[in-house]
């Protein structure tokens, strides 16, 4: 297994192109299915994430490889309703093959996803949704089953105890698009990752309408055809940029990204004291005086993104005064704390908020990576710490982030993998 090392202290300066995004490409790909038809889609991150998501495509019985940025996927008439286990246990988001498995053949069977490090990650939205369509679901050998003879369109609610669920909203309004009559998803997560799916599954000749919004509505379609698309950059990798420019007292422009995609992290580094100028598709993030104590809140979007609060809290870790972040979706996604702390971090943690005492400075030390964006706030950290910090169990990091040492490397970083 690889770790990553990287020798803290140096200030990012310099531009760096921002990948496609990974959220947005998982689902994206698995919709593909819907059609026999050949779909080319374009920026399309390499990562573990993505090939997995091509390996269980390939599984099912469909053509697909990914070229550089690009993947074809040529499904063909005979897919298999059954996802390997083996392949799936290792992401979670093979959940967002339910919905097109169900919509194109009217069966799916999925393994169930079990919890993981950042808690308990249940799956009864997606149920309910799918049942909502006609579906009848079991439980059988920890794989969920659904089958259905015809699908039909319904007006459903799909607000949990934590909110809208983004990868239920994508599985229904998949599935909805091959039913017969209209179904209709309130409290839908508005994500632009769900805005993407619908703007693919529309260039497929589908009618989706209102995602963006918290209510999607869809017309089925008899039959879905091929298409080229090119999938929205990806707003966490963009995030975890523009906290590393403030974090390093750095000046880093960031290309090929959609700004106002990252606005609630925008406006807290605004707070913060840190320069953001703005335009189309770019954004520069500059370092320009002692960075004031914020408070965040996790929330669907477009509130504070879940996945950038790791990030968010290795910036402050050494923001002189307190701040207390709020986690909303994930109560308990905080395992990067203990990490922090060995690397000279004052965080504790009440409940669902964790309060962060600003020191002076980090001090690099051998952490353990727990998950996709605990390693990303790792990595962070190990940017601004004195000394040498490596960063164990890499793979995670791998799930998620394109080149991330070529890129932090290309601004100043001093970064590398090493065997372990
Ligand atoms: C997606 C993202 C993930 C991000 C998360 C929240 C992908 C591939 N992953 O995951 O990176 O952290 O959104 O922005 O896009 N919930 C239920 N019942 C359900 C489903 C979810 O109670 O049936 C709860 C979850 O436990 C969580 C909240 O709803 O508390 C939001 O989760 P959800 O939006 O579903 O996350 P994912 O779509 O799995």
């Amino acid at each position: 297994m690889d770790k990553i090392v990287i020798d803290g202290g140096r200030r990012l300066k310099g531009q760096v192109e921002i990948s496609g995004s990974k959220n947005s490409a998982l689902p994206i790909l698995a919709a593909a299915i819907l059609t026999s038809e050949e779909s080319v889609i374009e920026n399309v991150p390499q990562l573990r994430d993505i090939s997995t998501m091509i390996k269980i495509l390939k599984d099912l019985g469909a053509r697909a490889h990914q070229e550089g940025n690009v993947v074809t996927i040529r499904p063909g008439d005979n897919i298999n309703h059954v996802a390997p286990y083996k392949l799936v246990s290792t992401m979670r988001a093979s959940v967002c093959l339910l919905g097109p498995l169900l919509g194109r053949l009217k069966k799916a069977e999925v393994s169930m996803p079990g919890g993981c490090v950042i808690g308990a990650r249940p799956i009864d939205l997606h149920l309910k949704g799918m049942e909502m369509l006609g579906a009848k679901i079991t439980i059988e050998h920890g794989n969920v089953k659904a089958s259905a003879k015809r699908l039909r369109g319904a007006d459903m609610y799909l607000g949990g105890p934590f909110g809208s669920s983004v990868l239920a909203t994508a599985n229904i309004m998949m599935a909805a698009t091959l039913a017969e009559g209209i179904t209709r998803i309130e409290s839908a997560a508005s994500e632009p990752e769900l805005v993407d799916l619908a703007n693919f599954l529309n260039s497929m000749g589908a009618k989706v309408r209102g995602a963006g919004s918290h209510l999607i509505e869809i017309e089925g379609v008899k039959k879905l055809h091929g298409t080229r698309y090119k999938v929205i950059p990806d707003r966490i990798e963009a995030g975890t940029f523009m906290v590393a420019a403030a974090l390093t007292k750095g000046d880093i422009r960031l290309k090929n990204i959609v700004p106002e995609h990252n606005n609630a992290l925008l406006d807290k580094l605004r707070e913060a004291g840190v320069g953001v100028e703005t335009n189309r598709t770019s954004a520069r993030i500059t370092y320009r005086r002692k960075i004031k104590p914020v408070d965040v809140t996790t929330l669907p979007y477009p509130g504070f993104p879940t996945d950038l609060q790791a990030q968010m809290m290795s910036l402050m870790t050494v923001t002189q005064g307190i701040s207390v972040i709020t986690e909303k979706i994930y109560p308990d996604r905080f395992m990067h704390i203990s990490e922090l702390n060995r690397m000279g971090s004052k965080i504790h943690l009440e409940g669902n908020s964790a309060i962060v005492a600003g020191v002076k400075r980090l001090s690099g030390a051998p952490v353990m990576a727990s998950d996709l964006r605990a390693s990303a706030a790792l990595v962070l950290a190990g940017l601004v710490a004195e000394g040498r910090t490596d960063v164990h169990r890499v793979y995670h990091l791998d799930r998620g982030y394109e080149r991330i040492e070529e890129k932090l490397n290309s601004i100043g970083a001093k970064i590398w993998r090493e065997k372990e």
